[in-house]
């Protein structure tokens, strides 16, 4: 029988943690190896598979990683930024067991934390598992290069009326991606919002839009506009369940097939680039 990847997930109880449960549960080449829940969680101690709504598969949630992770090949991370970065030095310090994450929101401390550890162990990060997002985001870079005199960039972004934070982490990365194809910080080209008496548009800047309605999962458009036309790239996420995908094909890139990919920081640019 071929191989079968084994996965420790973290965060198993999370909304998105457990999406990826499901869809490793659901995945021919993959085995749900471990999880990893809160201390207190009604979680800890049940069979995983029965947890996650499907058949028990014999292996219970635990609540440290030294627990749960086994023989994993890759960790599967959906937790909160403090449990990633204990759970990448942990691997670090352990057996450099490679680490797929898709915690948001680390604050500058974390993040060095983050990159000093992928010294040590094969670690990718992402702010969105899309792989359509992704393979967006390549589109800005290129297109980007464009000369800022002549293209003006305007960033639209739109989510469900439930989303409390704005412009969205994509809508940030995006921006992100074509400052830096300037060699601009995006902190110091952004325009957040326009309102009353605004003058003429500031030229080299990058306009943000954001609406919030209903229960749109997520859409975006980068508008590269220049005097005579308009290049617009979109993404629009018509399930959530993008995300569980985009994670799987993550943790097959870093696999590789068993021979995992050496230590490193590594994105979802380096998963669509092959
Ligand atoms: N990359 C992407 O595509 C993508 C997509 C969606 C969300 N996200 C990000 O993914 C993260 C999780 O989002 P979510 O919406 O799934 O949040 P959530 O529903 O609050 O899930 C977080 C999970 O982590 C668990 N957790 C927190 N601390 C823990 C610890 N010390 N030990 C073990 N488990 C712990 C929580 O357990 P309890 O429930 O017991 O507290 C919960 O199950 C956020 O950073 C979010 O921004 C990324």
């Amino acid at each position: 029988m071929s191989r079968r990847m084994k996965i420790t997930l973290l965060g198993a109880t999370g909304r998105l943690g457990s999406a990826i449960g499901r869809a490793i549960l659901d995945a021919p080449d993959m085995e749900l190896a471990g999880a990893v829940v809160r201390l207190g969680s009604a979680a800890a101690g049940q069979d995983i598979g029965a947890w996650l709504g499907g058949e028990p598969i014999g292996r219970r949630a635990d609540v440290t990683l030294e627990d749960a992770l086994g023989e994993a090949d890759v960790v599967i991370d959906a937790s909160l930024p403090a449990m990633t970065v204990a759970a990448a030095e942990y691997l670090a310090e352990r057996n450099g067991t490679p680490l797929v994450s898709g915690v948001t929101g680390f604050d500058a401390e974390q993040a060095a934390r983050l990159d000093a550890v992928s010294r040590r162990v094969p670690l990718l990060t992402a702010d969105n598992f899309s792989l359509g997002v992704a393979i967006a985001e390549a589109l800005v870079r290129h297109a980007a290069r464009l000369p800022a005199e002549d293209w003006d960039i305007e960033i639209e972004e739109s989510h469900h009326r439930m989303k409390a934070d704005a412009p969205s982490g994509t809508a940030l990365m995006l921006g992100r991606a074509a400052a830096e194809t300037r060699g601009e910080r995006l902190e110091e080209v952004a325009s957040w919002a326009r309102h009353g008496h605004t003058g003429p548009r500031k030229p080299g800047t990058i306009g943000f839009a954001v609406t919030r309605g209903g229960a749109i999962v997520g859409e975006h458009a980068v508008r590269l506009v220049a005097e005579m036309e308009e290049i617009a790239i979109t993404h629009r996420a018509f399930d959530r369940a993008i995300f569980a995908r985009g994670a799987l094909a993550a943790a097959r890139w870093i696999d590789n097939g068993g021979q995992a990919r050496p230590a490193g920081h590594y994105s979802m640019q380096d998963v669509v680039a092959g």
